[in-house]
């Protein structure tokens, strides 16, 4: 049975139907831009939309930039503050009449990646980070997900390393791909240094140009850009409705 995988993303929501047998998109994803405010009601909304869209009536899975812990939103970094204690399980579900299921967004690209991407066949310790208008992460030993890390807070500088290192800084200092490589290499030898993986996978939207910065990061981790690219939290959003 196919899921609708729904990916809230701070710049954008992207959704498509997903066979999660294989992890592919059985139709083409829309992609709507984040509403702003991206208050609990205006996203329901979207949904909602979205699920006319598709004239959906199956199970719903959903990633949100946020901490999610038994479907309540504790955190909201990238979206409205509105989100903080919402349950986005029962709002979701109240909005649409469908069967809902609501992760972390980075969980939910991690999930992809290690069930249909990059780290299929991994093993031991993985950090999955996800570079965009966030900073996300998503922590594995084997196959099993440890949900809401939230590495992409570490302090790094003085600062949020998601306020160093996100795609979104790239962007907004102009800055060349060496010189953004250099604070993304800090932040994973951070990483490194606390956690010991055994591997990285890059994904978000900056994993696209992973042959600009690879070259230039000095971790001794083995690493691999995300192969599922953008639809990895669409994917893993749907993927989530079967665990
Ligand atoms: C949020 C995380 C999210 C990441 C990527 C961060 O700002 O705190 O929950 O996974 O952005 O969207």
């Amino acid at each position: 049975m196919n899921i609708l995988g729904i990916d809230i993303g701070g710049s954008a929501i992207k959704a498509a139907p997903v066979n999660p047998v294989n992890g592919t998109l059985v139709a083409d994803k829309v992609r709507i831009a984040t509403p702003q405010p991206a208050t609990p009601f205006a996203i329901a909304e979207i949904i909602a939309e979205i699920i006319a869209h598709f004239n959906w009536t199956g199970q719903i899975g959903c990633g949100l930039p946020s901490v999610i812990r038994n479907g309540i939103a504790c955190t909201a970094a990238n979206i409205d503050a509105g989100w903080i204690g919402v349950d986005v399980v029962e709002l979701l579900s109240a909005r649409t009449g469908l069967d809902t299921t609501v992760l972390n967004d980075a969980d939910a690209a991690g999930l992809a990646e290690m069930h249909y991407g990059a780290g299929s066949k991994a093993s031991g310790t993985t950090i999955v980070v996800t570079a965009g208008t966030g900073l996300g992460t998503a922590l594995f030993r084997d196959n099993t997900l440890i949900p809401n890390t939230e590495l992409g807070h570490l302090r790094l500088h003085g600062k949020s390393a998601e306020k160093i290192a996100s795609a979104a800084v790239l962007t907004r200092l102009n800055l060349s791909y060496p010189e953004w490589a250099k604070r993304f290499d800090d932040y994973l030898r951070r990483l490194e240094e606390l956690f010991w993986p055994d591997l990285f996978i890059i994904g978000g939207e900056i994993s696209k140009n992973h042959a600009q910065f690879f070259p230039h990061l000095t971790i001794n981790t083995e690493i691999l850009p995300a192969t599922l690219r953008n639809d990895a939290g669409i994917i893993g959003a749907a993927a989530a409705v079967l665990r």
